[in-house]
């Protein structure tokens, strides 16, 4: 377990401030290539910015200031997850960043199983709900009761489903489950998933989104379906995962760009 304390340090807090994003998003495995659609102002790798860096491959770490249509973007690109022996809080460094940025939305995207039939691997699902089940929390030792009611923002929900229609692009809505990894799961683990309400399972996300919420933030969060959970298809492999996210990207940067050039409210 890492056990140093990560904190964004006061200078890029600082210069995300300045730079006036109305949207933060996070991107998952193999989806960096999302910001090849953005005009780059500015790359801040995470070390400099004091925030704790990923040695998994598909997730350079640095935070990217730059615009995507009308829309002025924060950009965590890449992430930790608790499997590389990151805590809770680690997670949620870049995150806790952002809101003392003081952006007001958080847009989160993971790379995730598909354990719904008629949900199939190279399409993405929005994220109706969660399923904490990693058993731990980014606000452990901090004392609040985070309201999880309204987690995924369905003002927001609806503005991306609406915007899906119109572009004739298929997008999912359901329920995220949330593990520790690193492993993937079993196909006895993946029934009891679909038992307990889960249409996708992944190895991120849900501490993020928990963090987001409990600092104000309205979130939503995407996850591109880049395999058939274990049992329900053949074995799992990491480069399939990255390859299928990467293919499926540019489709939901086409997604993104339409909804956050029609949306004032998510501007600045
Ligand atoms: N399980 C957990 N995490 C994942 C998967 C999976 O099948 N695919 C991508 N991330």
């Amino acid at each position: 377990m890492n056990e140093e304390t990560f904190l964004m340090n006061e200078k890029t807090v600082k210069r995300i401030k300045a730079y006036n994003a109305g949207t933060g998003i996070v991107l998952g495995s193999g989806l960096g290539m999302l910001v090849e659609r953005m005009e780059v102002d500015e790359r801040i790798p995470y070390k400099k910015a004091g925030l704790p860096e990923s040695g998994v491959s598909g997730h350079a770490g640095e935070i990217i200031l730059g615009t995507l249509g009308s829309a002025r973007l924060a950009v965590l690109s890449g992430r930790v997850h608790l499997y590389e022996g990151y805590r809770a809080d680690h997670v949620t460094a870049g995150i806790v960043g952002l809101a003392l940025a003081e952006i007001p939305s958080l847009i989160l995207t993971n790379a995730a199983g598909t354990l719904n039939p008629v949900f199939p691997p190279g399409q993405w699902m929005m994220l109706t709900d969660h399923i904490n089940f990693t058993g731990q929390s980014p606000v452990t030792g901090i004392g609040v009761f985070v309201d999880l009611s309204a987690v995924y923002d369905p003002a927001l929900r609806g503005k991306f489903a609406a915007a899906a229609a119109r572009r004739g692009m298929p997008l999912h809505e359901g329920v995220y489950l949330g593990v520790c990894g690193p492993q993937y799961e079993t196909p006895a683990e993946i029934r009891a998933f679909r038992t307990l309400g889960a249409d996708a399972v992944g190895m991120s996300t849900v501490l993020e989104a928990i963090q987001a919420r409990a600092l104000g933030m309205e979130v939503a969060a995407f996850s591109c379906l880049t395999n058939w959970a274990a049992g329900l298809a053949g074995p799992l492999d990491h480069s399939e995962v990255i390859a299928t996210g990467r293919e499926a990207a540019g489709e939901f940067a086409g997604l993104l760009e339409a909804v956050l050039s029609e949306q004032p409210s998510l501007k600045y």
